[in-house]
C-alpha cells in the first residue's frame, strides 16, 4: 500500500483519467481530479470541476502536489474546438500551473508515432506539448500510446456499435497492425513513474505485447456475436470521413489506424518489470464485449 502521495489529474472524466482514478483511489493515493463536468467521486479524492482551469481558483487546491497527469486532449477537430487550442495551448497552461503550484512532476500521453518528422495534424499538435513540457523544466515522463483498450474506450465503443447492428466495416485491406495494451496495465505503469526514478525525464512507447491485424483484433472481438465483417473502399472510407463530420472514422483517425506504427515493448517490460495482459487473450477471453 502506498501512503501520502498527492496527485492531481485533469481531464478527470475521460477514459483513462477514470479508470486511473479508481485504480490510485483503491491504492489509498490522495487525488485531486478537475474536470469540466461534475463526476462522480472516488474514496480520497477531492472533486474540482473547472469550465476553465482558472489559475486564482485551482492554485491553492493543487499546490505542493506530487505530481500531475494530464490527460486532457481531443483527437478530433472540429469548428467548434482544434488540437492547437486544446493539445497545446491548454498543455501550456497546465505546464504553467504546475511551476507555480511547485508540482515538479508532469506525465503527459502522447501518441505512438509522434516525432519531428511527423506530418499529421494531430502528431504535430503532440510534438509540440512534448516539447514543450522537456522544455519546462519540471521531470517529466511521457508516454507514447498505441491503442489502449477497456471496457469503454473509443475502439471498444465503436465495435460494440456496429456488432448491435450487426455488421463491422473494416477500413481497406485490415492487415494493417495496431499494438494494443490494456488499461489495467496503463494504470499501474503511471502510478509506477510517479514513484520510481527511473521515469525521470523520459519519452516511453505505451504499447503492448502484440501486433494483431485490424482485421484479426475486430474478428477475434466480435467472436461468438453473428456478426458480419465487410472491407470497405479505403477511398470510400476517407471521402466519407472528409465530407461527413459524424462519420465514425475521421480523416485522422484513419491516418493513424493504417500506419502500421510499431513502439518498444520491451523496452517497457524491462523498465517497469510487469507481466502485461495480452491483448489478444483479453479479446479470446471475450472480456472486451
Ligand atoms: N485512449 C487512447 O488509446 C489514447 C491513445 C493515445 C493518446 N491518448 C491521449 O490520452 C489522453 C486521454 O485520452 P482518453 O482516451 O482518456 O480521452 P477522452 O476519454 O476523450 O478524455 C479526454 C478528456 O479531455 C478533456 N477535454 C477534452 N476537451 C477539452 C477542453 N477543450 N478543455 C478541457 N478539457 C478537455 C475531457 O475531460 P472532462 O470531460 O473531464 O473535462 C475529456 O474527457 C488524451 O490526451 C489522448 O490524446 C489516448
Amino acid at each position: 500500500m502506498v501512503k501520502s502521495h498527492q496527485i492531481v489529474i485533469t481531464g478527470a472524466s475521460g477514459f483513462i483519467a477514470r479508470n486511473l482514478r479508481k485504480y490510485l483511489s483503491e491504492k489509498n493515493i490522495k487525488l485531486i481530479s478537475i474536470s469540466r463536468n461534475n463526476f462522480k467521486q472516488f474514496k480520497n479524492e477531492l472533486k474540482i470541476v473547472s469550465k476553465n482551469y482558472d489559475e486564482n481558483s485551482l492554485l491553492p487546491k493543487i499546490q505542493n502536489s506530487d505530481a500531475i497527469i494530464h490527460l486532457v486532449g481531443i483527437g478530433k477537430q472540429s469548428i467548434k474546438t482544434n488540437f492547437d487550442v486544446v493539445n497545446v495551448e491548454f498543455t501550456k497552461h497546465i505546464i504553467n500551473l504546475s511551476k507555480k503550484a511547485k508540482i515538479s512532476k508532469f506525465i503527459f500521453l502522447s501518441g505512438l508515432g509522434v516525432s519531428s518528422n511527423t506530418s499529421l495534424g494531430y502528431f504535430i499538435s503532440k510534438y509540440k506539448a512534448e516539447r514543450l513540457i522537456v522544455n519546462s523544466g519540471l521531470d517529466y515522463t511521457i508516454f507514447r500510446p498505441s491503442y489502449i483498450v477497456g471496457k469503454n474506450d473509443l475502439l471498444t465503443k465503436y465495435l460494440k456499435k456496429q456488432i448491435k447492428k450487426g455488421k463491422i466495416q473494416i477500413p481497406g485491406s485490415g492487415t494493417y497492425t495496431i499494438q494494443p495494451i490494456y488499461i489495467n496495465d496503463v494504470v499501474k505503469i503511471f502510478l509506477q513513474s510517479v514513484l520510481q526514478k527511473k521515469f525521470r525525464n523520459k519519452i516511453i512507447d505505451l504499447v503492448g505485447p502484440n501486433y494483431i491485424t485490424f482485421e484479426q483484433y475486430v474478428k477475434l472481438f466480435s467472436k461468438g456475436t453473428k456478426t458480419s465483417i465487410k472491407k470497405i473502399n479505403l477511398e470510400d472510407v476517407y471521402q466519407t470521413a472528409i465530407t461527413n463530420s459524424k462519420s465514425d472514422f475521421r480523416v485522422d483517425d484513419l491516418n493513424i489506424l493504417i500506419a502500421n506504427f510499431k513502439g518498444n515493448h520491451s523496452k517497457l517490460r524491462s523498465m517497469t518489470k510487469m507481466k502485461f495482459q495480452s491483448v489478444i487473450e483479453l479479446l479470446k477471453s471475450g472480456r472486451l464485449l
